[in-house]
This record gives structure tokens, sequence and C-alpha cells, in this order.
């Protein structure tokens, strides 16, 4: 028996990257497995990847900054599984990744990261919420008992239902000139508070994770492009574990949040982060700062973001 077996998760930004892991992860785990995203080629293979290894998925297209995204990543859903358990709401890019201080960005360019980066976990929330909450528990204990939360009379004996929302440690400690992205990440961390007490009655837990850095396939591409070796061993290096993270360290959070296990835990913010944002920035900044004088050609995709 799987931890998600007779579950149905819907990752958003599923196809490749963090989601993609988290995809692949769940339905490992038993769950089905719906992906949402706009990059259909890769939904595509993820989805196939999922069946191959025996698992069980599906992938809708769209932006889930759209409203009517949102309400056909439900009805698809229900047409798929007729219940939903879980809600992973990861997707980014685009218009998020506007670089700039607060003179420097256009209202557009707020308007189109806020959307995808906050409005879009809202938009996920209202219109998940009431069908899982139809859904119920299919744990063990409560075999019969279909139906979770108060409009169904009693407040559940378990949180059964789960949504996870990714921030980034960009939501605990702010970078230069990213005003966009660093308030779309601290704005998950708020929406995520404010969930896990407005729907903890209803049997759902809204947990938030902060990843570090993780290197995606896309983020593989631009270390390719842009970085060389000595600047991703500068990137390890800032970081007490000494590596950056892979999809499946993500993956791994989210599968134990959504587990029965931590039907107790609510309202946080994981970091997942190999200890980078409980570091003091004056002490590592000392060895950093021998390898930088001992490597002074080294690169990184980060190069363009910052000292301008
Ligand atoms: N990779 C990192 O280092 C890192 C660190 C901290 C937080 N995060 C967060 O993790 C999440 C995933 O990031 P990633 O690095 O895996 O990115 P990624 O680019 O590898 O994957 C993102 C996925 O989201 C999809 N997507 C983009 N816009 C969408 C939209 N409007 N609607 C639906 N799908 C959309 C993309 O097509 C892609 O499949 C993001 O929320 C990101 O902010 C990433």
């Amino acid at each position: 028996m799987g931890k998600f077996d007779k579950r149905t998760a819907i990752v958003t930004g599923g196809a490749r990257g963090i989601g993609g892991g988290t995809a692949r992860k769940l339905a490992e785990g038993g769950a089905h497995v719906i992906i949402i995203d706009i990059d259909e080629s890769s939904a595509v293979k993820n989805v196939s990847n999922i069946k191959s290894s025996g698992g069980t998925a599906d992938y809708i297209i769209g932006d889930v900054s759209e409203e009517n995204t949102i309400k056909e990543m439900i009805e698809f859903t229900l047409q798929k599984t007729g219940r939903l358990d879980i809600l992973v709401q990861n997707a980014y890019g685009g218009g998020a990744h506007s670089v700039g201080s607060a003179v420097e960005i256009t209202s557009e360019a707020w308007d189109r990261g806020l959307s995808l980066l906050a409005k879009s976990l809202y938009l996920g929330a209202k219109y998940a919420v009431p069908v899982m909450e139809e859904s119920g528990s299919i744990s063990k204990e409560h075999i019969e008992w279909s139906g979770a939360g108060l409009r169904h009379g009693d407040p559940p004996k378990q949180n059964v239902g789960r949504i996870i929302n990714i921030s980034s440690v960009h939501g605990l400690l702010q970078a230069p000139r990213a005003l966009i992205y660093e308030a779309g990440k601290s704005a998950v961390i708020g929406i995520t508070r404010q969930m896990a007490i407005d729907f903890g009655p209803l049997g759902i837990t809204v947990n938030a994770i902060a990843p570090g850095h993780v290197v995606t396939e896309s983020g593989e591409a631009m270390w390719r492009e842009q970085g060389n070796e000595a600047g991703f061993k500068l990137f390890e290096l800032q970081y007490p574990v000494r590596r950056t993270g892979v999809p499946a360290d993500i993956a791994n959070a989210i599968s134990f949040l959504c587990s029965d296990e931590a039907s107790f835990i609510t309202g946080v913010v994981l970091p997942v982060d190999g200890g980078l944002s409980i570091q003091l920035p004056e002490e590592a900044i000392m060895y950093v700062k021998d390898f930088i004088v001992d490597n002074p050609n080294l690169r990184t995709h980060f190069d363009d973001r910052v000292g301008s």
C-alpha cells in the first residue's frame, strides 16, 4: 500500500523542475497526479515517466494565474478521479522574474508577477478547498466516512486535505533589486498562515516550503550557459551542507507534509535549504572570500542580477 493510495493530487507547474519531481514522488506513493502547466511537451514527458514507473497521472495545459484555468483544472480533476486530496501550488516563470527595485519595475510587470506568485495561490485554494472538503477522509480509521469539515456538522477527527505552497529562501530573506519575486514569495508565507487558520477547521492543513537553490533542468541549462565550475562551487560553499538542492529534496519534504503523519502540522514555513537561511553571513563570507581570491574568474548565472 502506498501512503497516497486512492488520493488525488494536483501539482501546478508539475511538468518539470521541483513540480516535476513532486509529481513523480506523489505518484510513487500511489496518488493519481494531475499536472497543470503551460509547457505541454514537458508535461507529456513527465506523465509518461510516471506511467512507465507504474504510477497514474494526467495533465492539463493552462496558466494558473487565470481564474478560468483554475476552474477547468478542478473540473478536469473531478472528471478524472471524482475527488481531490492534495494541492501543491508551485508554478512559476516568466513575468515573475522581472528584476528591479520599486523605481525600476513597471506596474504591468508587478501585476503579471504577483498574479502568478500570489493570486494563483488564492485562486487555487478558492476552488480546491470546497472539493477537498467534500472528498473527506479515506484513512483506514474513517473508511466509511466521507465529507470532512464543518459544513457536514462535525469537525474532522484528523486533518485529511493538504495544501502545500512553494515559497523560497527569497520569502525569508531579501535580495537586491528583486521586489516582485521577494514580495511574491513573502506573500506566499502570509497566504499559507492565513489559509492554515481558515481551513484547519475543515480538515485541511496548509504549509509552505522555502527551498534554497535547487538545480532543476532549466537551472542546469542556465548554469551551463552562463556559469562555470568555480561559480557553482561558490554556490555550494555558501550552504552549511556544502551542496545545493535537487528537485527530489523538495519533493521528499512535500511528500512528508502531505502524509497522514503530518496531520498536526499546519501553517509552518519549512526551509529546505541545506541550512542556508540559518547561517550568519558575516562568518560565511570569510571562507567564501578566500575561495573568490583563489578563483578570480568564477561566473554564476546570478551575475546579471547583482552589483549593478
Ligand atoms: N529552483 C530553485 O532554486 C528554487 C528555489 C526556491 C524556490 N523555488 C520555487 O519553486 C517553484 C518551482 O521552481 P522551479 O525552479 O522548479 O522552476 P521550473 O522553471 O523548473 O519549473 C516551473 C514549472 O512551472 C511552469 N509554469 C510557469 N508558469 C506557469 C503558469 N503561469 N501556469 C502554469 N504553469 C507554469 C513551467 O512551465 C515549469 O514546468 C517556484 O515556485 C520557484 O519560485 C525554486
